[in-house]
């Protein structure tokens, strides 16, 4: 695609660096039909609003914006493990990095496209060598694209990753999810069972933590309470994962207010357990996903 505007500065009008919460370095996008916002800390998106429309992303009021502390809410980059691990920082250490801006593009019609760099850290320097890049990209839809290439002259790369997408609903009890039915999941609820998604539509009515295997199509989130329907397209990703901690769960987040479970559901797109993905040394792989919102 053509560009007219590269470059790692604000662009007048469409791109500005500021102090987020907590002075947290931050990146305000405004496109001519929609806003976002984006902390520097985990390359994290944090807000995504199409003008005229209510956002599509969620973000608690709770979050804490401290250096080091993943942020609740938006798109935490999850890499390059997902969930706990023995003595790491769980769902890995690229959420809580600082990245590098290393590019702003502004493309034909408003369009305004960010790149940037994981940098080098004491933990990355005990995987294989591997550069790890991320695209943002707004405009009428909000996409992100994870790009890792495995530098190493010999050796292989494995590693989980995802986009933990945290989305705004009008309330959770007039929300269904639709895309998943006769997919394996993993019941992270339930002993981490193996089981089959039955539904057509799947509500949620209770803690709820299932990692979706094997599966590659679009999802979609039915809000009947904001008379939309919130689109997540995805290449290049195996898995995904529905949560939403539910009243008890939340109450035990000291960053998650209590009855926010209510308006907030996440569907991440990533590729896990079963779908980790091992890059021979000189490989790189993407993961890409785009979100748009459609009448229902
Ligand atoms: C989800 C996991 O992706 O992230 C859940 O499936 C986990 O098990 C949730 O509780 C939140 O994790 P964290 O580390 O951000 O509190």
């Amino acid at each position: 695609m053509a560009t007219t505007h590269i470059n790692t500065q604000e662009i007048p009008g469409r791109v500005f660096f500021t102090e987020g919460n907590n002075d947290l370095p931050k990146v305000v996008i405004k496109t001519a039909r929609s806003t976002a916002d984006l902390y520097l800390q985990g390359a994290q998106v944090t807000h995504f609003q199409k003008t005229g429309e209510p956002p599509v992303l969620w973000t608690s009021q709770l979050s804490r914006f401290e250096t080091g502390t993943p942020i609740r809410g938006g798109i935490p980059v999850i890499f390059p493990w997902f969930g706990p691990r023995e003595d790491m920082p769980s769902h890995g250490f690229a959420r809580t990095q600082t990245w590098e801006l290393r590019e702003i593009s502004q493309l034909p019609g408003g369009v305004v496209s960010l790149r940037l760099g994981l940098p080098d850290s004491a933990e990355a320097a005990l995987l294989p060598a591997f550069k790890a890049d991320l695209w943002i990209t707004v405009g009428d839809t909000l996409a992100a694209e994870l790009v890792v290439a495995n530098t190493s002259p010999s050796d292989e790369f494995a590693f989980e990753c995802c986009f933990h997408t945290y989305f705004h609903v009008g309330g959770i009890d007039a929300v269904s999810i639709t895309g998943l039915q006769g997919v394996e999941y993993i019941d992270q609820c339930d002993k981490f069972a193996r089981k089959i998604e039955a539904a057509d539509r799947i509500r949620i009515t209770q803690e709820t933590d299932r990692i979706y295997l094997d599966t590659t199509g679009p999802v979609e989130i039915h809000d009947t309470k904001l008379g939309r329907r919130i689109r997540v397209d995805k290449t290049g990703s195996f898995s995904t994962v529905v949560w939403n901690p539910w009243a008890a769960k939340a109450q035990r987040m000291p960053d998650f207010g209590s009855d926010e479970y209510l308006e907030m559901v996440c569907v991440e797109s990533g590729n896990i357990n079963d779908n980790t993905i091992t890059l021979p040394a000189g490989k790189s792989s993407c993961m890409k996903i785009e979100l748009s919102t459609l009448p229902l």
